[in-house]
């Protein structure tokens, strides 16, 4: 038996099922039972009740998701490195110290934070809905963390103030897209349409067609007539692109943008992690309350 063969008979020894982010690597993609963004797929180990295991190949904020929303089940991460520095950026202390400067301002926390700092937010946002979440706030402040340019793309959408929390934070892989490399790709195939997920800079943002989440921009490239595509989010995308669109040309905007966190699942991992049930992720039942509190508060937001 092949690899793949082994994970598939286990998986159903164990009735387990694997989730799996869009920046995956394409075998991964290609062995879960769900591919999708991080709301596709928080929704997803939310709902799930068949299966006694779930298996997230994605990185540690996501997965604790999935724990906090569905206790009942085991969660784990294939590697316990898979690990964003961006949730890691943004402290429970920090937090509490810009609140005191804005004690009526509610706390919308990207998702890509840690759980013990969504215990103390207000509400939760993926890039799917960050507009539609600080929209539904009756507040014309809010305090929002820890992608700085999110912040800064959902000021644009929704007008309000938004005080950043911390003032740097930033993916170190989105940052990597530079507006000049669109140029020259343009010229290149000037008739392709160039897509952005919101956490690239203001720049980059600024020569695309369409901004959005990883699913988001899935489906924009399902709906454009355009045949070639830009594309300026992490390259794992890519393999979910062109499998549902074979006769579009999709092209990376700057090769170097590999999230290598994202990367640490591999095959080889996953069967280990599904063999010896590790690693599971376990909130603090406390920490846990409160998180899926603002998580629950998310998922009622229509967007
Ligand atoms: P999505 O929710 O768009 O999948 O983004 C998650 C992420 O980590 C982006 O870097
Ligand atoms: Fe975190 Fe950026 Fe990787 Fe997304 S791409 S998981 S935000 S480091």
């Amino acid at each position: 038996m092949n690899l793949t063969d082994k994970i598939q008979a286990l998986k159903k020894e164990k009735k387990a099922v694997i989730l799996a982010h869009n920046y995956q690597r394409s075998e991964i993609q290609d062995i879960a039972d769900y591919v999708g963004d991080s709301i596709e797929l928080s929704r997803k180990a939310m709902l799930e009740q068949d299966a006694e295991i779930i298996v997230f190949a994605a990185v540690d904020f996501m997965a604790e998701s999935a724990a906090i929303l569905n206790p009942a089940k085991k969660v784990l991460l294939p590697s316990l490195g898979a690990r964003c520095p961006m949730a890691q950026m943004l402290t429970v202390d920090e937090i509490k110290r810009v609140k005191v400067h804005y004690p009526d301002a509610p706390v919308v926390l990207y998702v890509n934070t840690l759980a013990s700092s969504k215990a103390y937010c207000d509400i939760c946002c993926t890039s799917a809905n960050a507009v539609e979440v600080i929209n539904s706030l009756d507040a014309e402040t809010v305090i929002f963390g820890p992608d700085r340019n999110l912040a800064q793309y959902a000021t644009e959408k929704t007008g309000k103030t938004l005080i950043p929390i911390p003032e740097w934070g930033f993916c170190p892989t989105h940052v990597l897209f530079q507006p000049e490399d669109v140029t020259i790709l343009k010229h290149q195939y000037p008739n392709a349409v160039v897509m952005a997920h919101p956490e690239c800079s203001a720049e980059m943002r600024g020569v695309a067609d369409f901004i959005g989440s990883t699913s988001k921009m899935c489906q924009y490239a399902r709906d454009t007539p355009a045949r070639t595509i830009i594309v300026g989010t992490e390259e794992g995308l890519l393999h979910r692109l062109r499998k549902e669109n074979p006769g579009k040309r999709f092209v990376i905007a700057y090769k170097g943008a590999v999230c290598p966190n994202m990367k640490l699942t591999t095959l080889d991992r996953l069967y280990a992690s599904l063999k010896d049930e590790k690693h599971v992720v376990k909130v603090p039942d406390q920490v846990a309350r409160k998180a899926r509190g603002a998580l629950e508060r998310m998922f009622q937001i229509k967007s």
